[in-house]
């Protein structure tokens, strides 16, 4: 059965930089999510590491928090049926090299860090990433 749920995107450091915004929100929109709220912000190493203290014991984690920290980035909630599975559909693979075509990473990715973009990936997730961002 189809609802209408909410998930937490970020426009990532590299796509800010490649002054992709538009592009990658106009890609939400076409595909029937909506933006409901929206903001920019540089995080600091603190926030970075407590918004992604899941993969605080992985190898990458410390290339990861550089890199989401290194510029703004574009926060937003979207909404629509299915939203949170419909959005990793759009984003692709976490590698843009295995995301399939006509995805953002496959388009606008360069490697598994600088891949563009950042999905919740459940329903436990979105309510916790909303919330660490917004007062919603
Ligand atoms: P995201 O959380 O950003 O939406 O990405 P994801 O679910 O597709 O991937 P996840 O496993 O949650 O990893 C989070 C972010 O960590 C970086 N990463 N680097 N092998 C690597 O070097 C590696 N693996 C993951 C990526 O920026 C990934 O988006
Ligand atoms: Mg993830």
């Amino acid at each position: 059965m189809l609802f209408k749920e909410h998930t937490l995107s970020i426009i990532k450091p590299d796509a800010v930089a490649k002054n992709i915004i538009g592009s990658i929100i106009n890609r939400f929109e076409t595909s029937g999510l909506s933006v409901i709220e929206a903001k920019m912000l540089k995080l600091t190493y603190i926030q970075a590491s407590e918004f992604y203290s899941e993969h605080q014991k992985k190898s990458f984690f410390e290339s990861l928090i550089n890199f989401i920290i290194s510029g703004p980035i574009f926060i937003q909630i979207l909404a629509g049926n299915n939203s949170i599975q419909r959005n990793r559909e759009i984003m692709g693979a976490t590698n843009p090299k295995h995301a399939l075509a006509g995805t953002i990473r496959s388009d606008y990715g360069y490697d598994c860090t600088k891949n563009a973009i950042h999905g919740s990936d459940s329903k436990i997730s979105a309510i916790r990433e909303i919330h660490y961002f917004f007062n919603t």
